[in-house]
């Protein structure tokens, strides 16, 4: 039996709807991005939704609009997608290193108050929280120090679609927040991404930029009265439009999210009862008044120690443990069953080790993460035999290799 890490949800309504364009002959953004991106906004409860082509566009417009530039900095957790810091080096500024909070791989409070202490300069001019896995970083408690510090805010919510603190969806409460639809997340235009603002000003630059700067959209002109005449450009900007082909697809898993996510969060409860008395794996954690969504289901493996007594280990120890769960994520692969480190630690990655001088414990809880964390497939279609399929592998692999 194959299991894939996920698997998109796709039925005759994407088949129907992505004829549309085709049959119409309007294939670039159009009536179904606006449409996708009306639905957005009823979703998020955001006041404007840009759609775009991925997240990673959509981190580098939303900062591009907020005029980040060369010379300031950008705090990012280090434990996190290459994109995230990439598209601050896009903007020529400066990434500047966060660790995690190693249980809820989110963004740590103590050390971005330090970090910010410590910039004396006020060269900081943004941080990037970023909802790990659809599980919303401390946004509360960001916000005060953004106010405190003077900061933007561009929340990284690429796995955050329908996670929420209370009653707040990721992505509204700093100055945007940035989704990805590409297919491992909760729902998927092939690529894609979105970015939500509730501030009128910035919407108004975020729609401009991403559309090289032009002061009309495409729509706007063929459908009023001057159409023949180009508008002015007036900021430098960038060709980051989705095409209507996925506008049509968004439009129906948008339809679908609500139940995609309801299955997903029904699974990983699931994980979350068969595993929780294996000592070797720490299952995720979820703080009270929190809505993790699981994009990705992601434990820690610790060989039976707690997380507090893994933080204190020794590089060599680390490395250690992460041999032996390589060889439990090796078991279920053999079997056909796609696991996946969590993510990666973006400090210890060749780019940004070599340009900024950076070592593996200059952010330890994040190269712990790296080294020890396995995300097991989830989707919302699974299976109750492809799930016991996988715990029983998963199960005998910790039995076979683990302490
Ligand atoms: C945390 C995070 N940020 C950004 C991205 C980039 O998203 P995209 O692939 O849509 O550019 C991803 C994608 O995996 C991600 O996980």
């Amino acid at each position: 039996m194959k299991i894939p890490i996920t698997k998109p949800v796709f039925d005759d309504a994407e088949k129907k709807n992505i004829i549309k364009p085709l049959d119409s002959g309007w294939v670039v953004q159009g009536k179904f991005v606006a449409k996708f991106e009306k639905l957005f906004t009823l979703f998020t409860g955001a006041r404007y939704a840009f759609a775009v082509t991925s997240c990673t566009t959509a981190l580098h417009l939303a900062l591009a609009a907020l005029k980040i530039k060369p010379g300031d900095k950008v705090i990012v957790p280090s434990f996190t997608f290459v994109a995230t810091v990439n598209a601050v080096e896009y903007t020529g500024a400066e990434p500047v290193f966060c660790d995690i909070d190693l249980k809820t791989f989110n963004i740590d409070m103590g050390q971005l108050e330090t970090i910010l202490m410590k910039d004396k300069g006020h060269k900081i001019k943004a941080v990037i929280p970023v909802h790990l896995f659809g599980l919303c970083a401390e946004m509360e408690k960001i916000v005060k120090i953004a106010g405190k510090y003077h900061l933007k805010i561009v929340e990284d919510a690429a796995c955050a679609l329908g996670s929420k603190i209370g009653n707040i969806h990721a992505g509204v409460f700093g100055d945007a927040g940035c989704f990805s639809f590409h297919p491992r997340k909760v729902i998927t235009t092939g690529e894609g991404g979105m970015v939500i603002t509730n501030n009128p000003a910035l919407a108004q630059r975020l729609t401009s930029l991403r559309d090289h700067g032009a002061s009309k959209t495409d729509l706007q002109r063929h459908t009023a009265k001057g159409g023949s005449l180009l508008p002015d450009y007036d900021l430098l900007g960038y060709n980051y439009r989705l095409t209507d082909l996925q506008g049509a697809l968004g439009v129906c898993q948008m339809a679908k999210a609500k139940a995609i996510i309801n299955k997903r969060r029904i699974r990983a409860g699931k994980y979350n009862q068969v595993l929780q008395e294996e000592r070797n794996i720490i299952t995720p954690w979820v703080p009270d008044n929190y809505t993790h969504t699981y994009q990705s289901y992601v434990c820690l493996f610790t060989n039976g120690e707690s997380r507090e007594r893994v933080i204190n280990y020794t590089p060599d120890k680390i490395n250690k443990l992460n041999k032996t769960r390589n060889r439990i994520m090796f078991a279920l692969e053999d079997k056909g069953i796609a696991v996946r480190q969590g993510t990666h630690a973006v400090h210890t990655l060749g780019y940004y080790k070599n340009k900024y001088g950076l070592r593996s414990q200059d952010c330890f809880a994040s190269y712990i993460a790296d080294r020890l964390s396995i995300a097991l497939p989830l989707y919302a279609e699974m299976t109750t035999k492809e799930f016991n399929w996988v715990v029983q592998v998963l199960k005998n692999a910790l039995k076979k290799y683990a302490a």
